[in-house]
């Protein structure tokens, strides 16, 4: 069908985008199955309404990140294997070449690519590496620490993010080194914090990331999952604490299965320090379904709150409330997010919620949506002349702060009570592919897949 000029009007008022919003702009066809992929796993997936998804891909080793080089071919950041590259069959959607980049299994989860494609970025647990990256070859040359020192243990992930317009700066997730990490109150310890380091003055022997760059705020539990807004500004998805217990005027309330809430959190523009502290390791955030799990003498509480495990005569609730920076949106405790995507026009963003260990019954192991809406402020709302001047536009979830049903699934396991990390989906990586016509999304379970996942 043409897109007639009455078609595109409506979409352009409905969307507010300079380009038609077409429902297949596909280049590649969406394969049902691929040859010689088999399903390895005993789970079964369902999709929502008007989404379907296809296994490309198995037998990959720990599949944690994915992106599109600027050839259209899939980097995946394969732990304990290294890096690996994938062509893509132009008839079919599936697979067609792969090959290893870096054989190096330090690599366990950080993958970032420049905005023009030329450099690739990767990272073990206490470094980060950039290379030249060829996409018509898919080789990487001239290996160079840009990051170093950074714990060698604890929470392993290094997330690792360059926002699309500002191709200089390298943003580094470091989680605490175990569920309570004491120490991280101090952000010197570098620890539980994210921090961003300025590529165009990196120094010989690369940044040191306790000591030398900025701070995207502290007391941030496992920041695992970053992700750009349409003003380039990070959001933050972090893995919080297990086993919590709360304890008031000396009775204890197991309230783990709820509390705390996983934390989607506004970290802002990368390009300005952020020195806020959101409430790791002393405040957390109550969950969905969490304020039920506390003592009757104890709150009242509303999903959001912030709390702490033991308040006493110098630090209680009212302390967390003041002084910790709440997420703007909670998810389920123990989901465990790990990555997330926007879509093209930033009205949703799709989180991997890689599943839980410490809930009965489990949770997680799936994709879900959560829908954001974009708000202009200021002068220069109109058209014509001065149009966008002083103008503020902000980006944020449509739900309200306290709304425990901010997102929905859209990729799911079956039955999921009853899964494990052993048997069930572990969504992990999340990127689109290039013409937006569908999101390649890993799973690092017993056996490593990677899946698809489009509207009809
Ligand atoms: C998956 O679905 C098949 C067919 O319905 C069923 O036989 C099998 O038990 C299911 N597996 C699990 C783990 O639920
Ligand atoms: C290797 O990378 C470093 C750091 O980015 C750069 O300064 C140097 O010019 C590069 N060398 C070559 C041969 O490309
Ligand atoms: C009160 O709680 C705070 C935060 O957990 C803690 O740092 C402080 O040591 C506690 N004070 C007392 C007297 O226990």
């Amino acid at each position: 069908m043409r897109w007639s000029t009455a078609i595109v009007a409506s979409v352009l008022a409905a969307f507010g985008s300079a380009e038609p919003i077409r429902r297949h702009p596909s280049s590649v066809p969406f394969p049902a199955s691929c040859p010689g992929v088999t399903k390895q796993t005993p789970f079964n997936l369902t999709t929502a309404p008007g989404w379907k998804h296809a296994l490309i891909a198995t037998g990959l080793s720990r599949p944690r990140a994915v992106l599109f080089d600027k050839a259209g071919q899939l980097l995946v950041l394969e732990a304990g294997k290294g890096l690996t590259g994938h062509t893509l069959d132009p008839a079919t959607g599936c697979i067609a070449t792969s090959k290893t980049l870096i054989a190096n299994p330090a690599l366990n989860h950080g993958l970032a690519l420049s905005p023009d494609g030329k450099t690739v970025y990767v990272s073990s647990m206490p470094t980060a590496w950039s290379y030249a990256y060829d996409a018509s070859t898919m080789t990487l040359t001239n290996q160079t620490v840009v990051v170093r020192g950074m714990n060698p243990g604890g929470h392993p992930s290094r997330t690792l993010a360059i926002p699309p317009n500002k191709p200089n700066l390298l943003i580094v997730s470091l989680g605490s080194e175990d569920n309570i990490d004491h120490a991280s109150i101090n952000k010197e310890t570098g620890r539980a914090i994210v921090k961003v380091f300025d590529l165009s003055q990196t120094p010989a022997g690369g940044w040191t990331y306790n000591t030398q760059g900025w701070y995207l705020g502290y007391g941030l539990r496992n920041e695992i999952a970053l992700v750009f807004d349409g003003n380039n500004h990070v959001w933050g998805v972090e893995n919080s604490g297990d086993n919590l217990e709360r304890t008031i005027n000396g009775q204890v309330a197991d309230v783990h299965h709820d509390n705390p809430a996983e934390e989607l959190n506004y970290l802002g523009d990368p390009s300005i320090s952020n020195e806020q502290w959101y409430g790791y390791p002393t405040c957390w955030t109550v969950g969905p379904g969490g304020p039920a799990a506390f003592l009757p003498t104890d709150g009242p509480f509303t999903v959001g709150d912030q709390f702490t495990v033991t308040p006493n005569s110098t630090f209680n609730d009212a302390s967390c409330e003041a002084q910790s920076t709440p997420p703007r949106l909670t998810i389920q405790a123990h989901s465990a997010p790990m990555d997330g995507k926007f879509d093209k026009n930033f009205k949703n963003m799709y989180v991997s919620l890689h599943g839980s260990w410490n809930r009965v019954p489990a949770t997680g192991y799936k994709v879900v949506e959560i829908p954001f809406k974009k708000t202009v402020e200021g002068k220069g709302k109109g058209k014509g002349k001065g149009k966008g001047k002083d103008q503020e536009v902000t980006y944020e979830p449509v739900a309200a702060q306290d709304d425990p049903n901010g997102y929905r699934d859209i990729l799911w396991t079956e039955n999921v009570a009853t899964c494990n990390a052993g048997i069930c989906l572990r969504p992990c990586g999340i990127t689109w592919h290039p013409d937006w016509s569908r999101m390649y999304v890993t799973s690092d379970g017993s056996v490593g897949e990677l899946y698809i996942l489009y509207k009809e």
